[in-house]
Order: C-alpha cells, then sequence, then structure tokens
C-alpha cells in the first residue's frame, strides 16, 4: 500500500455484486495487494492511465469506470472515479478471463486531486480552454447549439458551413456571451471547399483540436424504388462523405494537437431503420461505421474519435422543412412528437440536450472513450417503437 493509492471496497460497489459467487470474488479481490494509479507526475490522465504499474502487459487492460464521490462534500471529475481494474496475465482479456483473474478496486485519493490533477465541477465551464473546435453545419439546429455550448466551456469555436448568413449570425450570439467564434463557409461535399477551409482555419487558429461532424441533410422521403439515384449521392455526399472529407483534412492537425477529439453526429436511424429514407439510414449506418475504423487507426496516436446518435430532437432539420407546406410542415411536427411520446423518456430532446453529450465526449473528461455511439434518444433503441412515422 502506498500514500497515493489505497485499495478498498466501497458498499456502492459491492452492491453490483450480486450473486453469492460475485461476492465470493469481491471478497478475495480485497485480499489481493493494491495497486496504485499513476500520479500526475507520472503519467496521462487517472482515467485514462488507470492501466497501471509497470507490468508487460501485450493486450490493453479493461478499464471499467464507475460514478462515485471522493473528498465529502466535494465532487470531483477525476476524484469521482473509482476504477475496478483486471489485471490479466498477458493473455487477451475475454469473459472468461476476466472472471477467473485478480480483480482490483482502486480509489483515486482526494490528495492527487486537491494538487490540480482532478477539475472540480467549477471548473468545468473552462474545460475546452484553448482549444479550437470546429463544427461543421454550426450555422443552425443542433449545430448551432453545439457550437455554442463548445464555446461556453472556453473553446475557439469555428463554424464550417455553406450558410454564411446564418452562420456569421450565430457568430455574434457567441461572441454576445463573450465566447471566441467565426464562421468559414464550406459545403462539405466539395472537396475543395473542405481543402480551403481547413487551411483557413489552421492558418487562423493555429490548429485543430476538436472536429465535430454535424452537418447534415434528410434527403426526400420516399422509398428505395422511388429513389432519385441524384438525391441518394447528395444525401451520401454530405451526410457520409462529408464526414469522410472534414476528417481527412483534418486529421493531422488533430494528431498534432497531442489530444485530438473528433465527435460524428450520426442519428438512430443509423442503428435502426426509419419509413421511406433509405439514403439517410445508408449514410448515418456509415457514419458509425467510419467512427468504429477511424478510432481504431488513430487511436495509437492520441485521437479519439465518437459518435452520437440522436433520436427525435425538436429540432426538425431545417431543409426537410423548408420544402413542406406549413400544414404539412404541422403535421409532420406533430407525428414526430407523438413518435416521440413512445419512446421510454416520452419526448424529443432538447437541442442543448445534445450539445452537453458532444462536449463531453470532445473533453478530456472522455479522456478513455473512443469508438463509441452514444444513443441520445430517451431509450429510444432500447425500445420497440423505434422507427414509427
Ligand atoms: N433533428 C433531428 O431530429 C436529428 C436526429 C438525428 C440526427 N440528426 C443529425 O444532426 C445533424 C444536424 O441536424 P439538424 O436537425 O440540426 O439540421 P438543420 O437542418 O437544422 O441544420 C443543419 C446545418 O447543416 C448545414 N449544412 C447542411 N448541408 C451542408 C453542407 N453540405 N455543408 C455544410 N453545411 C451544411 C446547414 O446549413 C445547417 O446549418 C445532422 O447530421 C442530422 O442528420 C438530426
Amino acid at each position: 500500500m502506498t500514500d497515493q493509492g489505497r485499495c478498498h471496497t466501497p458498499s456502492s460497489i459491492q452492491s453490483i455484486f450480486t450473486s453469492p459467487e460475485a461476492r465470493r470474488r469481491c471478497r478475495q479481490a480485497r485480499r489481493f495487494p493494491m495497486r496504485r494509479l499513476k500520479t500526475p507526475a507520472e503519467g496521462p490522465a487517472c482515467n485514462g492511465g488507470a492501466t497501471v504499474g509497470s507490468d508487460h502487459q501485450p493486450f490493453p487492460t479493461p478499464t471499467l469506470v464507475v460514478d462515485g464521490q471522493s473528498a465529502p462534500g466535494k465532487i470531483h471529475a477525476r476524484a469521482a472515479t473509482r476504477v475496478l481494474v483486471q489485471r490479466g496475465s498477458g493473455r487477451r482479456p475475454s469473459r472468461h478471463s476476466v472472471t477467473g483473474k485478480r480483480l482490483l478496486l482502486c480509489v483515486v485519493q482526494p490528495e492527487q486531486h486537491e494538487s490540480g490533477e482532478g477539475a472540480d465541477v467549477s471548473d468545468v465551464g473552462a474545460r475546452l480552454t484553448g482549444r479550437v473546435a470546429v463544427v461543421t453545419g454550426g450555422s443552425a439546429g443542433i449545430g448551432r447549439a453545439i457550437a455554442v455550448r463548445l464555446a461556453g466551456d472556453g473553446a475557439r469555436v469555428v463554424i464550417a458551413d455553406r450558410d454564411v448568413e446564418r452562420g456569421e449570425a450565430t457568430v455574434r450570439d457567441i461572441r454576445d456571451r463573450a465566447g471566441d467564434a467565426r464562421c468559414v463557409p464550406c459545403d462539405v461535399a466539395d472537396r475543395a471547399q473542405v481543402v480551403a477551409a481547413v487551411d483557413w482555419i489552421v492558418a487562423s487558429c493555429g490548429g485543430i483540436d476538436i472536429l465535430v461532424n454535424n452537418a447534415g441533410v434528410p434527403g426526400p422521403s420516399v422509398a428505395a424504388h422511388g429513389l432519385d439515384e441524384d438525391d441518394w449521392e447528395r444525401v451520401l455526399a454530405v451526410n457520409l462523405g462529408g464526414v469522410f472529407r472534414f476528417a481527412k483534412y483534418a486529421l493531422p492537425h488533430l494528431i498534432a494537437s497531442g489530444h485530438g477529439s473528433m465527435v460524428n453526429i450520426a442519428s438512430v436511424f443509423g442503428i435502426v431503420g426509419a419509413h421511406l429514407a433509405p439514403a439517410y439510414c445508408a449514410s448515418k449506418g456509415g457514419v458509425i461505421g467510419l467512427t468504429r475504423q477511424l478510432a481504431v487507426d488513430y487511436g495509437a496516436v492520441g485521437v479519439r474519435v465518437n459518435a452520437v446518435a440522436p433520436g427525435y430532437i425538436d429540432n426538425d432539420m431545417d431543409e426537410r422543412r423548408s420544402r413542406m407546406t406549413p400544414e404539412v410542415a404541422a403535421q409532420h411536427q406533430l407525428a414526430r412528437e407523438a413518435a416521440a411520446a413512445l419512446q421510454p423518456l416520452g419526448r424529443q430532446a432538447t437541442v442543448e440536450e445534445v450539445a452537453s453529450v458532444v462536449a463531453f465526449l470532445a473533453s478530456d473528461d472522455a479522456s478513455f472513450v473512443t469508438g463509441a455511439i452514444l444513443p441520445i434518444d430517451g431509450g429510444a433503441t432500447s425500445h420497440f417503437n423505434v422507427g414509427a412515422r
């Protein structure tokens, strides 16, 4: 046992072991010598660096992070982390090996965080200070809420959108709130415009730390046999091609940043099917696959790549609305609300509820999260009613 780390089994975590066998293993785990987490001087943030010690382990050690609270009366973002570490013997971890190996339960000590390693909750508003965050499609809707939120967290935000007028309005709004923002015209479906936008951002901001690939279009509501091939191409070019294209040209800068983070906006309709949306579903399914693939390739160079999959958001895509008569738009909105009401949380989400999850994934608070596809759907994809018209 050392000063920096002390192993014990908090009762709240013990309660997750419900079977007698699990309780026996938990008691057994407490008898093993403890391993301490890295101190600030030794290495990266404690949740990402929780694969502690000097043992040579050819495969990454799985780490389970469970929320908790450390110092009484004061919650710390990292001090609040209890970490369950499986120490393997070097074999690839499997479900079987997890149950057969020693389980160690460690709690990061408050002293580590008083010294500045852990962010106090009051620091959260500044967790992206100095980071350059690019939000494609940040002029309106969900992208706008993300841009506002990232700026509120201290990031220097760049909106890359084909709608410059609304982009400039969002920039003014962010600056009115004492945030740092600018806008660059860019159609993400156009390679030359993406290259020019990335060059401009790097020249004017010095690099890119965060990329949020949000720009997207819904496409026409029609079954596959009636879908115009040009519409198919356009939806794929924006929703999937735009993510690939911006990623391709921004990745060298995300790597150079040393803490690059990409968050792609997918959809629950990349996970399950939706009526009359073949191109949209295909494009969002592609975003999910590409997210996982990029996470695999770029984890080793320190870039995290995640996606969120929003469900019914109270911001039906403007483009779709603009092509509807007011009566049809009103009917459409009612249908969405009725469908959303069937989901476990019983309502549509606000754009701010999407933005807060994106801000988390973009930040070091998610320093050990990559390749994740996080539904923001009120439980929709856990439920049978998904895909209702
Ligand atoms: N609204 C929802 O319910 C919902 C649900 C799941 C996923 N999403 C996804 O969230 C993202 C944002 O959706 P939203 O509802 O805010 O849409 P929105 O139409 O309100 O805003 C989209 C923004 O992207 C921009 N944009 C569109 N095409 C572009 C292009 N080719 N290049 C650059 N910018 C472009 C638009 O100008 C606009 O600013 C999309 O990817 C969408 O698929 C939305």
